[in-house]
């Protein structure tokens, strides 16, 4: 394991929790690196690497990619950003990934968004993405500021191949299955922390609440 003095964090929660939509507003906040895993891959299959092709049609499924191609690919990005703070999104997802990751870096703290399945299904057919960057927007809660293009750079938005109602309910299933135990894992070892609700606008203030303590405490006293 790496001794470090760098942050070090997951962001766990159901598929359509707003992991991605908090995900921005930690790193704007809080300055760590952002790693989504849906990203990466996303960005392997616009790109058509072999294993952006090779994965797509596990993706658009709704199953989970394997945790040995997931974990080197991770692995091997979390070893390029050297030694600074970061956030992970999507990584680890079994308790597999959560052992490979753990053999490597100790994590500070684990945040779950705790959102009902019932609220996750309508969001996700109103989501629309910047491929790109992986900014998300949402048709009924933050809408771009021109109908169907990005914010930052004017491209246009895309909506996502699992986001059909049909593969929403499978990637909850596997969430239930596989990622569920990671959540027990992490409890065990005293890191976790659950922020329930249906609103991400309301779970932030405590969620920011809780990092400003865990962050800036240490730093208190520093001009
Ligand atoms: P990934 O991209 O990680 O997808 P996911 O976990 O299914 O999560 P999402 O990105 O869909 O949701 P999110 O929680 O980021 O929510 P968001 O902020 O967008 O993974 C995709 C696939 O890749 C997986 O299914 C798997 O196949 C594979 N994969 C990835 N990692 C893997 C791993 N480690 N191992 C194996 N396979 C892996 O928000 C959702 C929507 O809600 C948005 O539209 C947002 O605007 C909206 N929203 C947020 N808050 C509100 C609100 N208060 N009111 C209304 N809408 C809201
Ligand atoms: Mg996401």
């Amino acid at each position: 394991m790496v001794p470090h003095t760098v942050f070090r964090a997951v962001i766990m929660g159901p598929p359509g929790s707003g992991k991605g939509t908090v995900s921005a507003r930690i790193t704007a906040t809080f300055g760590l690196k952002h790693l989504s895993s849906g990203d990466l891959l996303r960005a392997n299959i616009k790109a058509k690497t072999e294993l952006g092709l090779l994965m797509k049609s596990c993706i658009d499924q709704g199953h989970l990619v394997p945790d040995g191609v997931m974990s080197r690919l991770i692995l091997s990005d979390l070893r390029g950003l050297g030694r600074t703070s970061w956030l992970l999104d999507g990584f680890p997802r079994t308790v597999a990934q959560a052992e490979a990751l753990d053999k490597l870096y100790s994590v500070d703290s684990v945040v779950n968004l705790d959102v009902p399945f019932q609220t996750i299904k309508q969001r996700l057919t109103s989501r629309w993405i910047h491929l790109a960057s992986g900014r998300v927007y949402n048709i009924d809660f933050n809408p771009p500021k021109v109908a169907g293009l990005d914010d930052v750079t004017g491209e246009p938005l895309v909506q996502r191949d699992d986001d059909t109602p049909e593969t929403v309910t499978l990637r909850l299933k596997a969430y239930q299955t596989k990622t569920e135990p990671v959540l027990e894992y992490y409890r065990s070892k005293g890191v976790l922390e659950t922020f329930s609700g249906t609103e991400t606008n309301k779970i932030w203030p405590h969620l920011r609440a809780f990092l400003d303590k865990k962050l800036l405490a240490p730093r208190e006293g520093v001009a």
